[in-house]
């Protein structure tokens, strides 16, 4: 199946990024890891981070006519601002899980709410990059019922 994985604002600059919070990995390095256990499991997945809310929708909306199966996003701060990332993941209705590298609810009030956890399979926070393998996992579960 195609997967897709998005990510959000700032995330570009994870490795360097706020370490305290996020770590030193850097997202090319997350991205291989999810490429190589992907392909293991004889699926695909395509990568795309951007800083920008339209980019972000216009390739959801993408998705529904590329046969994407399944989306894994890390809508960064805009997990906490954007109703048009919510809109444009139920008008594709493609299942997608939500995920985060820190616990949102163990930091500032302004990140307890998610525009996006109640349309999602499920959410996944607060193990740093793990958080991307244990989200692919279980997307592959989920993909394989
Ligand atoms: C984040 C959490 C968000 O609150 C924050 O705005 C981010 C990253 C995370 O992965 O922990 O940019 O999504």
């Amino acid at each position: 199946a195609r997967l897709l994985l998005l990510n959000g604002p700032n995330l570009n600059l994870l490795g360097t990024r706020e370490p305290a919070v996020y770590g030193h990995t850097t997202l090319a390095q997350i991205e291989a890891g999810l490429r190589d256990r992907c392909q293991a499991a004889g699926h695909q997945i395509e990568c795309l981070q951007s800083n920008a809310e339209h980019v972000l929708v216009d390739r959801i909306q993408a998705a529904r006519a590329d046969g994407t199966a399944f989306i894994l996003i890390n809508p960064a701060a805009f997990t906490h601002t954007s109703v048009a990332l919510r809109d444009a993941l139920a008008a594709v209705a493609i299942p997608f899980i939500e995920l985060h590298l820190s616990n949102p609810h163990a930091r500032e009030p302004f990140r307890h709410h998610s525009y996006l956890s109640d349309l999602a399979v499920g959410v996944v926070a607060g193990f740093g990059p793990d958080s991307y393998r244990l989200a692919l996992d279980a997307a592959l579960a989920r993909l394989a019922h």
